[in-house]
């Protein structure tokens, strides 16, 4: 329970009545239903009051709707849970009205009622259990968290088992919903008998002992990854609550294996394959490419042909679609064309200004979850150290990204790595009829990667392939897939472009430690390697 609570009820309007509180008196909520089975506990929103209220009553759900239609709307059903004590370990889900904050309150936690009826008679009148559940601890499978916001404006809490609206509360709606904790654990608002996976499984994350998968159901479900070498039989990972996001870590893998897993949810499974990270001694294969929004024909045909590469690890250099904070947009021009590549391959994207455009939630960070930050991150694989940058966000001296950034050019991990590449959206080398050089990014991040010794530098945004070269630094451009491709005027701007081509296509780089070399080549649709870039290491 928040302080502020107490705080604001000081200042609120008294209300003389509350309709929802009128059919709930103290006690059981129903001492005549009797089930072994779960419930539906009714949602509905009151505009007038700001506030939910929740209630797992059918002679309350039908009072409110005949009664108080013009008070309160019903939205749906919230989650499942139990009108009487049937099970032994469910727990009592307490239910309190404020006529000053004019909201409920519900907890599990049997000291916060305790504290309630003690300390707060005057804000809170206990009204009784409004139904049973299960508190934090060890939830039985099946069920999953019920997420509880604080909303110190509209002085309300809200819940919800949502995955989504939970992240929309927290991306977009910080300023009015702070989260608090699962409040409790209850069954999913519906039974589940099919399950289907909309999004993955994909590899995320990967490191020489670890890998992250991901995957999303359209109802929730279960999450379980079973993996082993040959067949995905040797190990499992699992979490028994129920999501519809699914993200599970498997750790303690061997370096430079291919591993074969099975993710599952319910009755629903699909299998894939990754490579953990190769040590430094040896040769690895990994792909840039970007821009994949709008055209999803084409960002097919390039995910299945760097699918077929021989690829181990891919990265994205943003735009992965058009309007990122569009949700009905990642399944449709990600997931779907990218689906088949990522689930054998892993994929780490940086963010490009798409994922930033449209109004609504960040989605971008609702799929992506990196170890050290969702929006920047650096990764050792084979000899090569990798930093991805959010160039969206604030990257000048003294921004939290560019003091990460820093210490990382600083830490051993930079330095004991043969090759250094610096991936991120906005080129600070550009000549398209798209977009012109970023001069922020070339006054405040090109200094720094001459200073620490970056070895490539791999950009997006501009529809076409560009290689430049900048104080002995190659700057590659490689937004071309999928996006409308950009015409290449010449250019006059120095430094002046070595070889720019306004073609799809992605860029396939071997690195071979035993002959010090990293070499890149550009692809088209057709197959066809249209540049290529060598470089060798200083002996
Ligand atoms: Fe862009």
């Amino acid at each position: 329970m928040k302080r502020s609570i107490f705080v604001l009820a000081a200042g609120m309007l008294v209300y003389m009545f509350c309709p929802a509180s009128a059919g709930a008196s103290g006690g059981s909520p129903s001492a005549s239903l009797s089930s072994v089975e779960p419930a539906p506990v009714y949602r509905f929103w009151s505009p007038v009051l700001g506030t939910h209220c929740y209630t797992i009553q059918e002679t309350e759900k039908t009072k409110l709707l005949s009664q108080y239609a013009q008070l309160w709307t019903y939205e749906g059903i919230a989650f499942r849970a139990f009108p009487s004590h049937t099970v032994d370990n469910l727990a009592p889900v307490h239910r309190f009205w404020s006529t000053s904050l004019r909201s409920h309150f519900y907890t599990v936690d049997e000291v916060e009622k305790d504290k309630l009826i003690r300390d707060y008679p005057e804000v809170w009148t206990y009204e009784g259990v409004a139904f049973y559940a299960y508190a934090a601890g060890q939830p039985p499978a099946g069920t999953m968290p019920v997420y509880r916001f604080w909303s110190g404006s509209l002085g309300a809490h809200f819940y919800t088992t949502s995955d989504t609206e939970r992240f929309k509360l927290v991306s977009s709606y910080a300023g009015v919903w702070a989260y608090e904790a699962a409040a409790w654990y209850a069954y999913p608002p519906q039974a589940v008998t099919s399950v289907t996976f909309i999004a993955g499984p994909c590899v995320q994350w990967i490191a020489s002992d670890s890998a992250t998968v991901m995957w999303q159901t359209d109802v929730p479900a279960e999450s379980v990854v079973h993996y082993g070498i040959g067949t995905p039989e040797a190990f499992a990972v699992s979490d028994p609550t129920a999501a519809t996001l699914h993200r599970l870590a498997l750790t303690g893998l061997d370096p430079n294996v291919v591993y074969t897993y099975r993710a599952s949810s319910g009755p629903a499974s699909q299998t894939g394959t990754f490579s953990t990270a190769p040590p430094a001694d040896q040769s690895l294969r990994f792909v840039v490419y970007g821009d994949t929004r709008t055209d999803v024909q084409v960002h097919r045909k390039i995910s299945a042909a760097i699918g077929a590469s021989g690829a181990s690890l891919v990265f994205h250099t943003g735009d992965l679609v058009s309007s990122g904070r569009d949700y009905g947009l990642w399944g449709m021009e990600f997931f779907e064309p990218a689906g088949g590549l990522m689930q054998s391959t892993p994929l780490v994207p940086v963010p490009g200004n798409h994922e930033y455009g449209g109004v609504g939630p960040l989605w971008f960070f609702y799929f992506f979850d990196r170890p050290l930050n969702e929006a920047w991150f650096a990764m050792t694989y084979g000899n090569i150290r990798f930093l991805g940058l959010d160039t969206n966000l604030d990257y000048a001296a003294g921004s939290p990204q560019h003091n990460w950034l820093v210490q990382e050019f600083q830490s051993a991990s930079y330095r004991d790595a043969t090759w250094h590449v610096v991936i991120f959206h906005h080129p600070p080398f550009t000549c398209t009829l798209g977009h012109s050089d970023d001069t922020t990014v070339r006054s405040q991040l090109v200094p720094l990667f001459e200073q620490y010794g970056v070895d490539v530098v791999f950009s997006g945004h501009s529809h076409a392939y560009e290689r430049y070269s900048n104080n002995g630094i190659p700057y590659i451009v490689t937004g071309g897939g999928g996006g409308p491709l950009y015409e290449l005027p010449v250019d006059t701007v120095p430094p002046i472009r070595q070889f720019g081509l306004s073609t799809y296509h992605y860029c396939v780089v071997d690195v071979d430690p035993a002959a010090g070399t990293f070499t890149m080549a550009a692809i088209d649709l057709n197959g066809q390697t249209f540049d290529t870039l060598k470089l060798s290491q200083p002996q």
